[in-house]
C-alpha cells in the first residue's frame, strides 16, 4: 500500500508490554491504517522487528507477522513517526515516584512528560493524544495544559483510552475484551476525538463493547477496577491464614464462595501474593489521590489491600523458615518460578523477589528455576547476583535442595516427575506451594512434607 493510501497513520510512544501487543492487534484488524511504534530503546525495537519479541507472550508472535512491514512498523525514528501521525498513542512506563512530594505512593510522569514535550517540539498539525500509560486521575488535564501551551496555533486533544490486558492472556484480551473504555472532555472537538478512537476499536469490537465517558471517569476506572481485583486476593489471601490455623480448607472456602454468582468464582485463587507492573501502582496512586482530596479513611481502605499484600508474603518465607526447624542457613532451596504470574517473562513486583532477598538475609543457598523470567531475575537480583543460582532445568535446581517453593503457577510444574525429584533431593525434603497447584496428597505419599497456603500441612515429622 503507498503511504497515501492509508486511512489513519497512528503512532504508539512506548513499545513495551503495553504498546506492542495492543499496536499489534490494531494493525493485524486495521489493514487500512498505519501503525508505528517507537521507543527511545534501539534494542527492544530491533527485538521487536525479529521473531524473538522483546516480551514472552502466547500468540503474540503470529499476530506481529500477519502485519509486521504490510502496516506495522518498529523504528527509533520518533520525530519522523509523530510528525506524520494524526492520532498519537503513548505508552510509556509510569512507575511508582521513588522521591520527593508522593514518594512511593503516586507515580512517576517524568517519561510521560518528556513525551509530551516531543510531541510539543515536533508536531506541525492538530493531534489526538491517547492515554494508554495508567497514570493519576487528571493527568490528561496537566498533558492538555503542556500541549496547548503552545505558540504554534496547534491544538491537542488528549484521549483516556486505558488498557485492561492482562499479561499471558494479552492476545485474547485484545481480540476480545470486556470492554474498551474511551474518555474525552465533553466538547465538540473532545466528542470528536473521541469518535475517532472508538472508530478504530469498532473494527473488530462490538458497539456494546465500547464504553465511552468524560476523561476523569475514564482514568478513574481504570485504576479502580485494578483495585478491585487487587482486593479480591488480598480478601481471600487474609482468609488463608486463618484457614492455616484451623481446619478449613482454603479451595473449599474459594469454590463455596464463589458459585454465588454475586461474588463469581474469578480472582480467588489463594497466592503467595499478587504482582505485576499494575496493582500495587495503581492502588498507591488511588490512596494518594484520597489522602490528597482529604480523604483518609478512604485511602486507608485501599492502602490495606497492599499491606495485606505485603503480609502474605512475608507469611511465606516465616512459614518456610518455622517449619525447617527454623533455620534455613546454608541449606538449599529451590524456587520453581520467578515470573509474577504463569506464561509471562515478566517480573514486575513478583513476589519471588521479596522471598529471595529474605532468604538470602537468612542465608539460605537459593536457586531459582524458571521457563522464562530467568534474564530478568538476574536483573532484579543484579547486587545479590552471587549469592544465587540461576537453573532453567527444575530437576537440577532440585539437586540436592531441602526444598521446594513453588512461586509461579507455570503449567509444567504440574506435570513434574517429583519421585524423582524427592530421590535427589536432601532428607526430611519439603514443598512449599505457594499456588496451590500440586496434588498434595501424592505429594506426600511419595515422601514430601507439604505446606500448601491456606490448607493443613502433610507431615511426615
Ligand atoms: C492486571 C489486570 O488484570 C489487567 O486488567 C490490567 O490491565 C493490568 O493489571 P496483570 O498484572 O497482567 O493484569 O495480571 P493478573 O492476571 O491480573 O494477575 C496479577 C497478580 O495477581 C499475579 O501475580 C497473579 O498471580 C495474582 N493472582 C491472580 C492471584 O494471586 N490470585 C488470583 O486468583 C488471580
Ligand atoms: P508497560 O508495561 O506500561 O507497557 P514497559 O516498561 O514495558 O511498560 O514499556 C514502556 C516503554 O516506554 C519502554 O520500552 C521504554 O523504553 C519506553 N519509553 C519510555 N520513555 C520514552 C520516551 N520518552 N520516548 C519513547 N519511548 C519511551
Amino acid at each position: 500500500m503507498s503511504e497515501k493510501k492509508y486511512e489513519k497513520k497512528i503512532t504508539c510512544i512506548g513499545a513495551g508490554y503495553v504498546g506492542g501487543p495492543t499496536m499489534a492487534m490494531i494493525a493485524a484488524k486495521c489493514p487500512q491504517y498505519k501503525v508505528t511504534v517507537v521507543d527511545i530503546n534501539k534494542e527492544k525495537i530491533k527485538a521487536w522487528q525479529t521473531d524473538q519479541l522483546p516480551i514472552f507472550e502466547p500468540g503474540l508472535l503470529e499476530v506481529v507477522k500477519s502485519a509486521r512491514d504490510r502496516n506495522l512498523f518498529f523504528s527509533n525514528e520518533i520525530d519522523a513517526a509523530i510528525d506524520e501521525s494524526e492520532i498519537i498513542f503513548v505508552s510509556v512506563n509510569t512507575p511508582t515516584k521513588m522521591f520527593g512530594q508522593g514518594a512511593g505512593k503516586t507515580a512517576d510522569l517524568q517519561y510521560w512528560e518528556k513525551t509530551a514535550r516531543d510531541i510539543l517540539r515536533v508536531a506541525k498539525s492538530d493531534k489526538i493524544i491517547v492515554e494508554k500509560s495508567t497514570l493519576p486521575v487528571r493527568t490528561s488535564v496537566a498533558m492538555e495544559r503542556i500541549l496547548n501551551a503552545n505558540e504554534k496555533g496547534i491544538h491537542f486533544e488528549v484521549i483516556s483510552n486505558p488498557e485492561f490486558l492482562a499479561e499471558g492472556t494479552a492476545v485474547s484480551d485484545l481480540e476480545s475484551p470486556d470492554r474498551v473504555l474511551v474518555g474525552s472532555r465533553e466538547t465538540p472537538p473532545g466528542l470528536k476525538a473521541r469518535q475517532e478512537i472508538v472508530d478504530i476499536f469498532a473494527n473488530w469490537v462490538p458497539a456494546e463493547k465500547i464504553i465511552t465517558s468524560d476523561t476523569w471517569s475514564s482514568e478513574l476506572s481504570k485504576l479502580v477496577a485494578n483495585a478491585f481485583l487487587a482486593q479480591r486476593i488480598s480478601s481471600i489471601n487474609s482468609i488463608s491464614a486463618l484457614c492455616e490455623r484451623t481446619e478449613a480448607d482454603i479451595s473449599m472456602v474459594s469454590k463455596a464462595i464463589g458459585s454465588d454468582r454475586r461474588i463469581g468464582a474469578k480472582f480467588l485463587n489463594a497466592s503467595v501474593g499478587f504482582g505485576g507492573s499494575c496493582f500495587k501502582k495503581d492502588i498507591l496512586n488511588l490512596v494518594y489521590i484520597c489522602e490528597y482530596y482529604g480523604l483518609p479513611q478512604v485511602a486507608e481502605y485501599w492502602e490495606n489491600v497492599v499491606k495485606i499484600n505485603q503480609y502474605q508474603e512475608e507469611r511465606f518465607v516465616q512459614n518456610m523458615i518455622n517449619t525447617m526447624f527454623n533455620t534455613i542457613a546454608g541449606k538449599r532451596v529451590a524456587l520453581f518460578g520467578f515470573a509474577f504470574k504463569a506464561n509471562t517473562g515478566d517480573t514486575r513486583e513478583s513476589p519471588a523477589i521479596f522471598i529471595t532477598r529474605k532468604l538470602v538475609e537468612e542465608q539460605a543457598d537459593v536457586v531459582i528455576t524458571d521457563p522464562q523470567a530467568l534474564s530478568n531475575a538476574k536483573e532484579d537480583l543484579a547486587d545479590i547476583i552471587q549469592k544465587v543460582t540461576l537453573e532453567p532445568d527444575p530437576y537440577k535446581a532440585a539437586l540436592g535442595a531441602h526444598a521446594i517453593a513453588i512461586i509461579t503457577e507455570w503449567e509444567e510444574y504440574k506435570g513434574l516427575d517429583y519421585t524423582k525429584i524427592f530421590n535427589v533431593m536432601e532428607k526430611p525434603a519439603f514443598v512449599f506451594d505457594g499456588r496451590n497447584i500440586l496434588q498434595h496428597k501424592q505429594i506426600f505419599d511419595i515422601g514430601f512434607n507439604v505446606y500448601p497456603i491456606g490448607k493443613p500441612g502433610l507431615s511426615h515429622l
